[in-house]
């Protein structure tokens, strides 16, 4: 017959030693289960004479008894331990800051803002929005746009010339977006009224410079357009875009092969201690050229400048975001530095509309 104090000095040691409720449970089955130890003893219950079941019956049901009751002690022990340990680990401090989602950390660019903003102005003008390629033909950079072959306002813009394809000719990155008028009015009928967002090359660097920026491009052909309509439009665009209720703006005479006659627009602005500020100081910010479209450019697109006339614009797209934006300086908008554009950048469900606020 097994000692039964021995027994339990042995099974009541393997249950403190479990470390962890596996190890509890295999020395509950070693005990308990249908083979365990303890459960033979119980078996041997049934051959015993009565005098025998006696006195060993409840030697073995304590044993059974108290084997039982540590393990239960031992497991509601382990249980609490793992929950703490638990709890621990997976510890969260409250007080942190929410992060941040990526879709709500994500910017938008200022240039794309401010096409944003720009769209819906002239959008509600009644003006839609026509695009040209990057790279173009020098005929439709500047041959159509009445600048004559070796006419030294071909200079006036430092062009990226690509090298020459099998016929010689060689195209350019357009170095404005007036080509795209000529494309406009080779490709629909007056009354037109579009505006022309995009990109604009040129070799040329420092803080109000970049070899590639942006422009606006605008054209307004039918039979009795005139200057007044677009001086009233620019003013217009111009409170609506800066959101204000006055802007100065100079209308100085200029020249522009395409436009007769042509103008350049500045803006007053304050350009202290390398920062620009819109609406104060007496300095000028040159924003845009503009004009009658030049008989000579209608004629190019088949239109009769007796019967149809019309004007144009491009205005600066980088140029004008610094000055809403207070930004100094032009080079970093192509930076890609994450920095700049966590501080300047907009969040992305800010729509700029018109009844909602253009920039709020
Ligand atoms: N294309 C000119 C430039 O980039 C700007 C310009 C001037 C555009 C007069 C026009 C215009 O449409 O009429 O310097």
């Amino acid at each position: 017959m097994t000692d039964i104090p021995t027994l339990e000095r042995t099974l009541i040691g393997a249950v403190a030693a479990a470390a962890d409720e596996a190890a509890l449970e295999a020395v509950r089955v070693s005990a308990l289960g249908k083979k365990g130890s303890v459960s033979e003893l119980l078996k041997t219950l049934g051959a015993m004479t009565p005098d025998e079941r006696r006195e060993k019956g409840p030697l073995i049901n304590g044993l059974r008894d108290r084997v039982n009751a540590a393990i239960a002690e031992r497991k509601a022990a382990l249980e609490e331990t793992a929950l703490a340990a638990r709890l621990a680990a997976e510890r969260v401090d409250v007080t942190l800051p929410l992060q941040e989602g990526p879709q709500t950390r994500g910017r938008i660019h200022p240039i794309s803002q401010v096409i944003d903003e720009l769209t819906a102005i002239f959008a509600d003008m009644g003006f839609s929005i026509a695009e040209g390629p990057d790279i173009e033909t020098d005929f439709y950079n500047f041959t159509a746009l009445n600048f004559p072959a070796g006419h030294p306002a071909r200079d006036m813009h430092d062009t990226f010339f690509l090298p020459p394809d099998d016929k010689g000719e060689r195209k350019v990155l357009r170095t404005h977006t007036s080509p795209v008028q000529i494309r406009t009015m080779l490709g629909q009928k007056p009354p037109i009224r579009v505006i022309i967002p995009g990109r604009t090359y040129r070799c040329d660097s420092d803080q109000t410079h970049t070899p590639m920026f942006h422009q606006v491009e605008g054209l307004v052909i039918d039979k009795s357009s005139h200057i007044g309509h677009l001086k009233w439009i620019l003013e217009e665009f111009c409170k609506a875009f800066f959101e204000v209720d006055q802007v100065k703006m100079r209308f100085r005479p200029s020249f522009f092969p395409f436009t007769e006659p042509s103008a350049e627009v500045d803006i007053q602005c304050a350009r202290k201690g390398g920062e620009i500020r819109f609406g104060e100081g007496e300095d000028w910010l040159e924003i845009l050229g503009c004009g009658m479209v030049h008989p000579n450019v209608l004629r190019n697109c088949g239109l009769d400048p007796d019967e149809y006339q019309g004007f144009a614009w491009g205005m600066g797209i980088d140029r004008i975001a610094m000055l809403k934006y207070g930004m100094p300086d032009l080079r970093p908008f192509f930076e890609a530095d994450v920095r700049w554009l966590s501080h300047y950048g907009f969040r992305p469900l800010d729509l700029p509309t018109l009844a909602g606020g253009l920039s709020s």
